[in-house]
């Protein structure tokens, strides 16, 4: 496995890349937007392809790199589906997997820090995002946090992974790089309560000061949605009414792009092709099935996915391969959903 911990010394983030092999896909976790440079050129150095690019929490500290990774590299941008965001390609929740080839993540939802907090797991590591770091937590006083819930999310789900899992956080302001869970359970100062009221106690007795960066950082992290209407401009965007009226037509084949897991959680649209994100080069590539359908039945491709953003970027790919007349649903599922 290719595993990196790459250090933002101005904000103290850790970013993590992953992948399984050289030459695969990767997946980077909590990147940050000034050194986005930095990830893609080592991505390239090590022959990887980032699919997937996950924020753990909306960071109040920094401004995210998911947006400018997605815009170099067409990636799928994650996050839970309680951040408040304006759009990501995918949202998951608690006990979901999140997939690149030959890796998969465990979800796990721990809120506290913030109400949109999540932890990833893997066999031996646990990525923990700000809600449990290496001799602290996160702090609960703003973006919905929540000392009580934050207590359920480390004693309750953190604490009965293995006690020799390795913690990866996303700050450090000390140095450390990695814990484990019995570490933390034997020597971090927050969790030496006796109950859920003490904690509170002890997490609103902090009084700290607000992070330098969050009246710039929290707004900015809201809008990082691909900008759809670029799209539509074009006459590629479909609205959901729109692509309800077509359903059934002969000359018209919907794609849903999304994964297996969010088709079975979110429904499917009848009489879907199911073409899943990642192997959109290969499908829409003279050759690939996508191509091919299009060529040889003058169909109309129609993309959906969950939000359209996804689509978005299929259909300007799809567009650029030579499948004239492919568009898009703008907002995906969501919108077919509230038609
Ligand atoms: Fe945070």
């Amino acid at each position: 496995m290719i595993f990196r911990q790459l250090f933002d010394s101005v904000s103290s983030t850790y970013t993590y890349l992953l992948a399984s092999r050289r030459g695969g896909e990767a997946l980077i976790i909590d990147p940050v937007l000034e050194r986005v440079d930095r990830y893609l050129k080592l991505i390239e150095e090590l022959d990887l392809k980032l699919v997937k690019a996950v924020d753990t929490h909306l960071h109040a500290d920094h401004i995210t790199g998911l947006g400018a990774l997605r815009d170099h590299t067409k990636c799928i941008t994650v996050m839970g589906e309680q951040s408040g965001v304006d759009v990501v390609s995918m949202r998951v929740s608690d006990g979901d997997r999140l997939e690149i080839e030959g890796l998969s993540l465990g979800v796990i939802y721990t809120p506290g820090h913030t109400d949109d907090s999540y932890s990833f797991t893997m066999a031996d590591r646990v990525f923990t995002g700000d809600t449990l770091l290496i001799r602290g937590t996160g702090r609960t006083d703003f973006q919905n946090g929540d000392a009580r819930q934050q207590y359920e999310s480390i004693f309750n789900r953190l604490m009965k992974l293995p006690d020799e899992t390795l913690v990866f956080p996303a700050h450090d302001y000390k140095g450390d790089t990695v814990s484990t869970i019995a570490e933390e359970r034997a020597h971090n100062p927050r969790l030496r309560v006796t109950s859920v009221e003490e904690y509170v106690a002890l997490m609103a007795g902090l009084k700290l000061p607000d992070p330098k960066m969050m009246d710039v950082a929290v707004p900015a992290n809201m809008r990082q949605g691909l900008h759809q209407e670029e799209v539509a401009k074009r006459g590629w965007a479909l609205s959901a009414e729109a692509a309800r009226a077509m359903l059934g037509r002969p000359d018209v084949t919907l794609v849903d792009l999304r994964e297996k897991a969010e088709r079975e959680r979110h429904g499917c649209i009848p009489g879907a092709l199911h073409a899943p994100y990642p192997d959109l080069a290969e499908n829409i590539g003279p050759g690939g099935v996508l191509h091919e359908l299009a060529v040889a039945t003058g169909k109309r491709l129609v993309f959906f996915c969950a939000f359209g953003e996804r689509s978005a970027m299929a259909v300007q790919a799809a567009q650029d391969s030579g499948i004239a007349g492919a568009c898009h649903i703008e907002g995906g599922m969501r919108a077919w959903m509230g038609v």
